[in-house]
């Protein structure tokens, strides 16, 4: 009995030993990202969307001919739901993605020109609508269960709370 014990210590000590340096290894890896890499990724990602609240809310000429902006429609991005995307559309009869949705608006309610769906301004327009969003439940569904808009806690409809960029000019 006594022989056992200490062969299975002399077992399981290096094992500990091992597992003692495993972990203070994964304390001390490098996190993934810096704060300040990260305060500068959400001040890049909150000027796209400010970028697409400024065409939310413009009738650029280009997007629209007849003066309409996607704010008469969806003030602070309701009834957009981005949470619901891709899902079917009747209007195509087809599965669609957000962007091409948006599109479909420039072109049909705005009279607009078609926005190439890769360019940083339909990227900006996916900003804005999306980071309403965050915190709200991801959804699939019929565009006709309409889910339930955002709260923002400013005027021009972004929630900067927290994050520490303001967007009052
Ligand atoms: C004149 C009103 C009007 C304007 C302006 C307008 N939309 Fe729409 N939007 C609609 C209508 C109507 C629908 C279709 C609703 C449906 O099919 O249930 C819609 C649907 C959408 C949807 C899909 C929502 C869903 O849950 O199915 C998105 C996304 C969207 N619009 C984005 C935009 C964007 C971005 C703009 C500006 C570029 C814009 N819309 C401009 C009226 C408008």
């Amino acid at each position: 009995m006594k022989i056992q014990t200490k062969s299975l210590r002399r077992f399981v000590a290096p094992l500990v030993a091992l597992a003692v340096v495993a972990t203070a290894t994964l304390v001390t890896a490098r996190e993934p990202f810096t704060k300040e890499e990260l305060k500068a990724a959400e001040e890049k990602l909150t000027l796209s969307a400010k970028r697409g609240y400024d065409m939310w809310y413009g009738a650029r000429a280009d997007m629209s001919s007849n003066g309409l902006a996607c704010a008469n429609c969806h003030p602070d991005a309701a009834a957009t739901n981005p949470q619901t995307f891709p899902k079917y559309m009747p209007q195509t009869d087809r599965v669609m993605a957000y962007r091409e949705m948006v599109n479909w608006c420039i072109q049909n309610p705005q009279a607009g020109k078609e926005m190439d769906a890769n360019s940083s301004d339909m990227v900006a327009l996916e900003s804005y609508s999306y980071y309403l969003h965050r915190g709200v439940a991801i959804q699939t569904g019929l565009q006709t269960r309409q889910t339930a808009g955002p709260t923002p806690t400013n005027a021009r409809g972004i929630n900067v709370k927290g994050t520490g960029i303001g967007f009052d000019k």
